[in-house]
């Protein structure tokens, strides 16, 4: 076992693979796993599709920051956050304090193969890639600025978990 003691969080798009990669990093490096989108589920009792729908954005992204900030990281953890959660500024700061941070870079090609049938709030239905490019090129900037870039979209999330794990040690 590789020795990465301080936390790891993940960023990137939907369908980026954060928690299929983040689950096996998690075990890789016996930390524990924690899927923040989860963790507001659990927490608020709603699905992230009805506070979206029932509470707005900016209501989801409050959500988002709070269950954040209250998680008990006393263990090391690797950490999945949802697409959107870096781009608030004390959400970014919060992460580099406490750990690495990780962009999931992956092309918006194999981000639509990933979710085309999946329900997204962000996302009108068809799903279409021109939507998920505006997206990605709003968001860039940002993600750009994690500790390390992985590329992902010809790797399997164990290669992906491996590589992160090599690059971090
Ligand atoms: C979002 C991504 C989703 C979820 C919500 C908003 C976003 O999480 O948090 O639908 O703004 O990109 P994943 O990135 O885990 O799919």
């Amino acid at each position: 076992m590789k020795d990465i003691k301080k936390h790891i969080f993940l960023i990137g798009m939907m369908g980026s693979g954060k928690s299929s990669v983040g689950k096996i990093l998690a075990h890789h490096i016996c930390s524990t796993f924690i899927d923040l989108d989860q963790e507001i589920i659990r927490r608020s009792g709603k699905s992230i599709e009805s506070i979206f729908t029932e509470e707005g954005e900016e209501a989801f992204r409050l959500y988002e920051t709070e269950t954040a900030f209250g998680l008990n990281l006393e263990n090391p953890s690797v950490v999945a956050t949802g697409g959107g959660f870096p781009l608030k500024e004390s959400n970014f700061t919060w992460m580099k304090e406490l750990g690495k941070i990780v962009w999931l870079k992956s092309s918006s090609d194999v981000i639509l193969e990933r979710i085309q049938h999946e329900d997204r709030p962000l996302l009108p239905k068809p799903i279409k890639k021109e939507h998920i490019e505006n997206i990605l090129m709003s968001r860039i900037s940002i993600y750009e600025q994690a500790d390390l870039t992985i590329e992902t979209d010809l790797f399997d999330p164990e290669q992906i978990a491996k590589e992160i794990e090599d690059k971090l040690a």
